[in-house]
């Protein structure tokens, strides 16, 4: 499965196109099954019906963990380093971990968590994240792992939507020099949901939490006496493994549902090639699990390939602006995978921080979340990389469960700001907005996939259609990605940002109408039109332009207000960059709001704003441009 020359790469890719079912057959067979597929690919994109690895049996963890256990039992699998310097870290062999996630397997069974049922895990960086989603894995429940950094509100959001009657979270979280109780946002989360049987809490902080008799358990109580062995679940390969929520152009988030055999075979694919992965290397990924980036490149992928892969608790500047590089020393990491967010906030603080530090153990780089500005490329390439890594720029999303578009580490290369070729078994193409196909090299449009991959979304939870409008239906027999992109004369692809009202603030998604809602929510505004633009350190910042209600006052602290009711609805991720009162939002006739023309006020690109006659009232659109912030 693994490609390691450029001719391999064009080989595999040729076949991947011609015989994709023969192509991941024998990428499939060097997984454990229980029982083999009768056949490897059944599809049509109308309904959308997708199932690859048909009626195989399998089951995620043993290819992650048991199988590990005959051949490197005391390799490390998980490195753990904690938020604070003083603090310890700790290492987890397979052999450590298969005891650790059976034993947590068996307390979920303790509790009557059962196959297919809905586990939501609100927990920070701690093993015991890791530990969690495998134990589902194990036993066959779904993990919707939630980030904690989303509210009370987002959770119950969440636990609605996924019918979800068990939840794993701790007692508390630090992240650089704030700790938090966030027993007590899931708490609060609980007042708008009724169904939850069983809350499973991790001793984190030590901290005094509310529990609640019967439905509130110490895992350090649960877990006494418990088995450390488990027997693996059988589960189909089209059976549920995960939901994760993703925003959408449209609504409130979706959950996007992954299943397990595509998903393992896909993530763990990719992982061994993307990253040119080999034997010993320590991969760490900075993506939190709460993030899809964290399920593929923290757990899945790193695991089933038996590598070693680390979980950091803390954030990057703290308690120094250095702490990356001093991570990177200090574990001698060879694969380091991160967002251009991270690394463009890094780079205000000046090349001396990561200059100081060795860094000699680094051998692949890679970036993820957002298009990586040319600037921060080099400067990943030139300081953290010493010129000596190559950089991986990859492209793909919650949807597609693992990279799509990418350079391959050493193998194919791509020039700074493209994510470079397809991997193989991914058959991008290209539209205009009503549909046109756009055939050859050196042209623009909209990003579609016109073929399926093992781990293309199956659902969106509860809401079939949704996900067939969303996905399917905007151009027939086409996946659409909602990206626009650029493909160069050597056919490699350059991503150029999102194309439909979803805005990509320091790699994390937000729909414009999700944060809209939430402003609305606050009882001093009539409505609420919202648009990205360019932030030099975010990718894009949220511009909030707002009407009050006529009674409200235009102030800071109706400002502040409303970021507090963002807050409330979404969590601190979602904070608004500007708000800016207007008397009224450039409506055409129909009621539809102009976005273009907010985008580029927002964007200060206020001399050319184009046809603004067919608004209802062209001159709303002055009032507002003078005022721009
Ligand atoms: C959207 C997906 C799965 C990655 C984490 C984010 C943007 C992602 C890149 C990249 C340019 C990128 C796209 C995509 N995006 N990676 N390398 N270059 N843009 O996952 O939250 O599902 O967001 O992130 O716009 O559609 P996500």
């Amino acid at each position: 499965m693994r490609i390691r020359t450029l001719s391999e790469y064009q080989v595999a890719y040729k076949k991947s196109v011609e015989t994709p079912e023969l192509f991941w057959d024998e990428i499939a067979s060097n997984f454990q099954w229980k029982k083999k597929w009768d056949k490897t690919l059944d599809w049509n994109f109308t309904e959308p019906n997708v199932k690859w690895f048909v009626n195989g049996k399998l089951n995620i963890t043993e290819n992650c963990i048991d199988t590990h256990l005959e051949t490197q039992p005391d390799k490390i699998a998980i490195i753990w380093e904690p938020n604070e310097i003083g603090e310890e870290f700790k290492t987890f062999t397979y052999r450590q971990l298969y005891h650790e996630v059976c034993t947590m397997a068996n307390v979920l069974k303790n509790l009557g968590v059962k196959k297919g049922d809905r586990v939501c895990i609100y927990l920070p960086m701690i093993p015991e994240l890791a530990f969690a989603v495998l134990a589902c894995a194990r036993i066959g429940a779904v993990h919707s792992v939630v980030f904690a950094g989303f509210s009370s509100s987002a959770i119950a959001d969440r636990l609605i939507d996924a019918k979800a009657e068990f939840i794993i979270t701790s007692d508390g979280m630090s992240r650089g020099p704030k700790a938090m109780n966030i027993k007590e946002i899931v708490d609060g989360a609980l007042d708008k949901v009724d169904f939850i049987k069983k809350i499973l809490v991790i001793n984190r902080m030590n901290s005094i939490v509310n529990m609640v008799a019967e439905r509130d358990v110490w895992y350090h109580d649960a877990n006494q006496g418990v088995s450390d062995e488990c027997p693996a679940e059988e589960m189909d390969s089209e059976d549920m493994l995960f939901i994760l929520y993703t925003s959408g152009s449209t609504g409130k988030p979706k959950g996007v549902v992954h299943t397990c055999g595509g998903y393992m075979v896909y993530s763990a694919y990719t992982f061994a090639n993307v990253f040119q992965y080999e034997p010993d290397e320590i991969h760490w990924c900075t993506a939190d699990i709460g993030w899809v980036t964290g399920h593929s490149y923290i757990i899945y992928g790193p695991l089933a390939n038996g590598a070693t892969t680390l979980m950091f608790e803390g954030i990057p500047t703290y308690p120094e602006v250095d702490r990356f590089w001093s991570v990177c020393d200090k574990h001698q990491v060879n694969i380091f995978y991160t967002a251009p967010t991270a690394i463009r906030s890094l780079m205000a603080y000046g090349a001396e921080p990561v200059d100081k530090h060795n860094l000699s153990s680094l051998k692949k780089l890679g970036s993820v979340g957002e298009p990586i500005n040319e600037e921060a490329y080099h400067w990943f390439e030139r300081h953290v990389g010493k010129g000596r890594c190559p950089v991986v720029d990859t492209w793909w999303q919650t949807e597609t469960g693992g990279i799509m578009i990418t350079t391959m580490a050493g193998v194919t290369e791509s020039p700074a700001s493209f994510a470079g070729y397809p991997m193989p078994g991914i058959q991008p193409s290209l539209v205009t907005p009503e549909g046109k196909p756009i055939e050859g090299n050196d042209v623009e449009g909209y990003l579609c996939i016109d073929y399926p991959w093992p781990s293309v979304l199956r659902t969106t939870y509860g809401d079939h259609e949704r996900c067939r409008i969303n996905y399917f239906a905007t151009y027939q027999n086409k996946y659409f990605t909602g990206d626009g992109v650029y493909r160069d004369k050597d056919g490699r692809y350059r991503i150029i940002g999102r194309v439909d009202d979803v805005i990509n603030v320091s790699g994390h998604r937000f729909g414009t109408a999700e944060i809209e809602n939430a402003i609305d929510e606050n009882p001093a505004v009539i409505e609420t039109a919202v648009v990205g633009y360019p932030h030099d350190i975010k990718g894009q910042g949220i511009y909030a332009f707002v009407i009050l209600e006529s009674h409200a006052e235009a102030s800071d602290d109706t400002k502040k207000s409303i970021i507090d009711t963002l807050v409330k609805e979404i969590g601190p991720i979602a904070k608004p960059d500007k708000i800016q009162f207007v008397p009224g939002l450039p409506k055409t006739r129909s009621g539809k709001i102009m976005r273009r023309i907010l985008r580029k006020i927002a964007e200060g690109d206020t001399a050319n704003l184009g046809d603004i006659t067919t608004l209802i009232d062209p001159s709303i659109v002055d009032l507002i441009r003078i005022a721009a912030i």
